[in-house]
């Protein structure tokens, strides 16, 4: 029996042996015609979808339910409270019991035709991961809505091809498949943060990965629409700078500073516009700090912890917590930035001495007590 037909045969009790693992957000209206689709290219085989849906407000995983009624191979997780597309992947994949997973949209852009081919490649061992690939010949991209997602995309490809270990013309991609194994031994060091998981993969695996890429089409979404936006952007920046860095730079550390610059910003504007009203300064001053905490706040809530973001009340307590911390933090950046230029540091180490304990703190505080892991 070549490798190839050890996947094959109907499921005899156990758990099937290819997951394809769906990332959903608000795609009710796709649910169904991508179990269709997977039920023809799939038929005679042992397999089974599971779909990871973060409680899309379009009711996604009624949809997922109701399938999953019918049909024992269609299965789905609702996360609440848990937000991203590579992390909801990270926890399809390590709820699978198959040998093999297969990673794919679930907007139908990705030509489901291909996932036999991505599973033979990896099940007949030529290689560890089979990347559906829109730049190799036979592929298209052509569902990229317009220009300027295309020239992200190929601006992305760029970039990530200088910190990548392996060649690969579509690092971008989010149709691949893999051993279970594989992914769960590299599971424990992906950053899972962000959008782009065939990166963390491959970034994070401590012996690189032998890559094979299979043609694939890339279709123009027929409903729903594309979740990448800027922050996806910041955050794919983010993903590469903390794994170049080895870990010492977690990507939400670098968000974190990236919003507190944002805050410096704002707190300069609105004392200068205070000022501007007569108000003496330490007064002005205060303001801008106040402003700055708040506006902090906001986007650290939208875009730092957009993971955990903090909504309704809970919101309101976490804006009070973060302005006690930052209050902190800001007596503290005073106090060590006096010390040192008392202890006759020059003003601008001191004073960077005190922003520096300042940010840590902040950081520190609002990871663990505003918006720590539930
Ligand atoms: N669970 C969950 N949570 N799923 C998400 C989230 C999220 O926060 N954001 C997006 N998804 C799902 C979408 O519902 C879709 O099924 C898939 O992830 C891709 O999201 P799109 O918003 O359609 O991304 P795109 O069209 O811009 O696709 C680009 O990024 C994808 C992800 O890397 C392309 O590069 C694709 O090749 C790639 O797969
Ligand atoms: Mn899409």
């Amino acid at each position: 029996m070549s490798a190839g037909h050890a996947l094959e045969g109907t499921v005899c009790g156990g758990s099937p042996q290819i997951s394809i693992v769906v990332p959903c957000y608000n795609e009710v209206a796709n649910v169904a015609p991508l179990v269709t689709m997977l039920e023809k290219v799939l038929a005679g085989r042992s397999w089974e979808v599971i779909f990871v849906d973060d409680h899309s407000p379009d009711g996604t995983t009624g949809a997922v339910r109701e399938q999953a009624r019918q049909k024992p191979y269609v299965r789905g997780i609702c996360r609440i409270g848990r937000r991203g597309l590579s992390s909801a992947v990270i926890e399809g994949v390590l709820s699978s019991s198959a040998q093999v997973v297969v990673v794919m949209d679930g907007d139908l852009q990705h030509d489901e035709s291909r996932i036999v081919a991505l599973i033979e490649a990896v099940i007949s061992g030529t290689c560890d991961i089979a990347v559906g690939s829109r730049h190799v010949e036979g592929g298209s991209n052509a569902g990229l809505a317009n220009a300027w997602r295309r020239a992200l995309s190929d601006g992305g490809i760029w970039l990530a091809q200088c910190f990548l270990p392996v060649k690969l013309t579509d690092p971008m991609s989010g149709f691949f498949a893999l051993r279970q194994e594989t992914f769960a031994a590299i599971a424990p060091r992906l950053s899972g943060a962000g959008f782009k998981i065939l990166l963390d993969l491959l970034l994070s695996s401590e012996k690189p990965l032998t890559v094979q890429e299979v043609a694939c089409g890339f279709r123009p979404r027929v409903a729903g629409e594309s979740k990448l936006d800027a922050v996806v952007m910041l955050q794919f920046a983010a993903l590469l700078l903390e794994k170049f860095s080895r870990g010492m730079v977690p990507l939400r550390f670098v968000a974190f500073c990236l919003v507190g610059l944002v805050g410096v910003g704002v707190n300069l504007g609105v004392m200068q516009m205070t000022r501007l009203l007569g108000v003496e300064f330490s007064t002005a001053q205060g303001i801008g700090s106040v402003a700055a905490m708040v506006v902090n706040f906001f986007l650290d809530n939208s875009f730092t912890y957009r993971d955990r973001r903090l909504r309704g009340r809970r919101c309101l307590w976490g804006l009070v917590l973060f302005m006690l911390v930052c209050s902190v933090g800001a007596v503290a950046d005073v106090g060590v930035a006096h010390m040192m230029y008392a202890q006759s540091y020059k003003l601008n180490e001191a004073s960077l001495a005190g922003a520096v304990l300042a940010v840590v703190w902040n950081y520190a505080m609002s990871a663990t007590i505003i918006w720590r892991p539930r």
